[in-house]
């Protein structure tokens, strides 16, 4: 049943080329210039009267929602608000019938996300729901569905939903740009060959985990580490962050890099292995000088790059990573996946239970 994999979450992470193609499918017309979504109920109309926009989840599914914010607003220039659902639903927020409210949920079962839908729809939003279940709760109370074709995951810790997620904001996003005429013709077919680029690109990925392993292991000997980055390699780093908490139980925190001088570079002594993502190119002469920052105080720190930057980080840095080369925009579909390999060889060398995390349940159907 794990297909020769020692774990589910191994084997969900193999699984990421084969749901990126299915959540793509379909949904991209013949000449790849176009995106189709044709089973949508909004209509054009609605969608060029949509003047701000909710995405509510929560945990992983927050953390894909942050990246689907991110990239509506830059390719849409419509505000983007993003919170938890367990937020977001008792604080009376302010939603108009021009909100397209957008949540987000694997199981399309957790209660806080079912009750901030209903809150979303009495106060007349449309709700999209961005789900991995078919006829769960969550997809049958929304407005519309973009289905994750993920296929079902087993293993407590996300990884192939949080990435199908990924792609069905990249899809949205650029429907949405379409329709509003935000982006040209040749930027949205530019975007999309680099989405088609992107399975490939996670195998090769998956084909080189030696050095990956080797860090986790050496990782695993701590107790407490930090993941920074600056936009969507913030993002990442939360998602990153929250997958090693769940499976290694090795303490981390992410933040925002530009933010650790506010407080949690006191934190930072002889030896804290800190994970740097870097690969934001607008940002990254401001995430290396956060680097030298940590550096200076003995922080260990291994670099998330692109090949182009590995020579050059490696003069600041102890050890450096290099994940293929896309859009910014495309990037954290690619520099989650070392990440995720990070939590699971954490876990593993720590004999943890990978699959069934303690304290946490695959479905959160409880507030
Ligand atoms: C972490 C994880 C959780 C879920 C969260 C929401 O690996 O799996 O943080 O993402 O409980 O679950 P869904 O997406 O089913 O609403």
């Amino acid at each position: 049943e794990k297909g020769g994999f020692a774990h589910f979450m191994l084997k969900e992470i193999h699984e990421q080329p084969r749901a990126y193609r299915d959540t793509m499918l379909g949904r991209i017309d013949e000449s790849g210039r176009r995106i189709i979504l044709p089973d949508l109920h909004l209509t054009d109309e609605k969608i060029r009267s949509i003047n701000n926009v909710h995405i509510v989840a929560c945990g992983t599914a927050f953390h894909a929602g942050l990246v689907g914010g991110a990239v509506i607003e830059r390719l849409v220039r419509i505000p983007v608000m993003c919170d938890v659902a367990s937020e977001y639903r008792y604080r009376s927020p302010l939603i108009t019938p021009d909100t397209l409210v957008i949540v987000v949920s694997q199981s399309g079962e957790t209660a806080d996300t079912l009750a901030a839908l209903r809150e979303a729809q009495a106060n007349g939003a449309h709700v999209l729901a961005i789900t991995n279940v078919v006829g769960s709760s969550i997809a049958r109370d929304a407005d519309d569905v973009i289905s994750t074709l993920a296929g079902p995951e087993i293993a407590v810790a996300s990884t192939k939903a949080y990435t199908s997620q990924l792609i069905a904001f990249y899809l949205f996003s650029l429907y949405l740009a379409q329709v509003r005429g935000t982006q040209s013709a040749e930027e949205i077919a530019h975007v999309i060959a680099a989405m088609h680029a992107l399975p490939e690109q996670v195998e090769s990925i998956l084909a080189n985990v030696d050095a990956i392993k080797a860090y986790a292991e050496h990782i695993a000997k701590h107790e407490d580490l930090f993941f920074i980055g600056r936009g969507l390699d913030y993002a990442v780093a939360l998602e990153g962050s929250l997958k090693l908490k769940e499976i290694s139980y090795i303490h981390s925190e992410a933040y925002a890099a530009g933010e650790l001088k506010h407080g949690t570079l006191a934190l930072i002594e002889e030896d804290v292995p800190v994970i740097a993502l870097a690969t934001q190119e607008s940002v990254l002469e401001k995430t290396v000088s956060n680097i030298k920052e940590v550096k200076a105080r003995g922080a260990d720190v291994m670099a998330l790059t692109h090949e182009e930057h590995v020579t050059d980080l490696l003069k600041s840095v102890d050890q450096a990573f290099a994940i293929p080369k896309t859009l910014p925009i495309l990037t954290p579909a690619l520099s989650v996946v070392p990440l995720q390999l990070l939590a699971y060889y954490a876990s593993l060398a720590r004999g943890n239970d990978v699959d069934k995390p303690r304290n946490l349940a695959k479905s959160v159907t409880v507030e």
